[in-house]
């Protein structure tokens, strides 16, 4: 991973939040919040929690009186997470780094997590963590992408930037958010922090955007793709997303546009 594939600050929060995640991220976020809920928690931790879509999910989903304490690493996520959702006093918004949690030993039922744990330099080193803040008996309840081969538009994306710039392919989709799945692994490394009982599903969606540049804005401006393009030629920004939407557009057409997702979804048992 390069150290700008975990910046998401500047105008990324909000496209991010206007484009993504209805893109890719709602369908997950109310599968992972069912999940969550079936175990009836009472203290929750979420990690990464970007601009707060799981813990929407999670506050329409779980008890009333279970509490949610959301974090992530980057402050600009958690500040337009909540400035856009009533004040709840279930909910502790906090800046928090995965691998250092400022919660002390099992504090938490659940901890949760939306496909963050692509971020996280040392995976073992936050699985442990996570395993810390767990009562015994907690569940660690977290998605991940599968390989960008099986996630159409973030494929296609990643291929239409590679003839933009060909000397100097831009890889973060390929790199980080779709770089963790493949599942022995990620076993491997859950039982390194201590998990022994753990689960693995294959989730399958469909993504659905309203035209071509939708997933284009969203992956080239509202993601750290961007810090990359702008590295390579920031005033080729709007040249590279429409590069992008039109390679969408040859692929998928260039009205409403559909394309496959998918995702595991992992529960390990402290
Ligand atoms: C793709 S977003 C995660 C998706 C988000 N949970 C959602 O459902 O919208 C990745 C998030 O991981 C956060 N992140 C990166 N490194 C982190 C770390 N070491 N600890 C906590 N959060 C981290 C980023 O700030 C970013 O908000």
């Amino acid at each position: 991973m390069v150290a700008t594939d975990k910046l998401f600050a500047g105008s990324i929060p909000e496209i991010y939040d206007r484009f993504l995640v209805p893109l890719i991220f709602e369908s997950y976020a109310l599968d992972l919040a069912h999940r969550i809920a079936k175990t009836d928690p009472r203290d929750v931790l979420e990690m990464a929690a970007a601009t707060g879509v799981l813990r929407r999910a999670m506050a329409s989903q779980l008890p009333a009186q279970a509490g949610i304490a959301a974090t992530d690493l980057n402050q600009p996520m958690l500040d337009y997470a909540a400035a856009r959702q009533p004040s709840d006093d279930r909910i502790v918004w906090k800046q928090a780094d995965a691998l250092a949690l400022p919660f002390a030993d099992q504090s938490f039922d659940v901890a949760a997590c939306q496909f963050g744990v692509m971020f996280f330099p040392d995976k073992v080193q936050a699985y442990k963590e996570a395993r810390r803040v767990l009562r015994p008996g907690g569940r660690y309840i977290f998605n991940v992408w599968d390989k960008i081969s099986e996630n159409d538009f973030a494929d296609t994306v990643t291929q239409a930037l590679a003839a933009v710039f060909p000397d100097d392919p831009p890889r973060f989709l390929a790199r980080t958010p779709h770089g963790y799945h493949d599942v022995e692994r990620i076993c491997t490394d859950l039982k390194a922090a201590g998990f022994e009982t753990i689960s693995v599903d294959a989730v399958d969606g469909i993504s659905k955007a309203p035209s071509p540049g939708h997933p284009a804005i969203a992956y080239c401006q509202g993601t750290p793709l961007r810090n990359e393009i702008e590295a390579r030629d920031a005033s080729r920004l709007q040249e590279a997303t429409k590069l992008a939407a039109e390679a969408l557009a040859l692929r998928f057409g260039r009205g409403t546009v559909e394309g496959r997702i998918r995702g595991f979804v992992i529960a390990a048992t402290r």
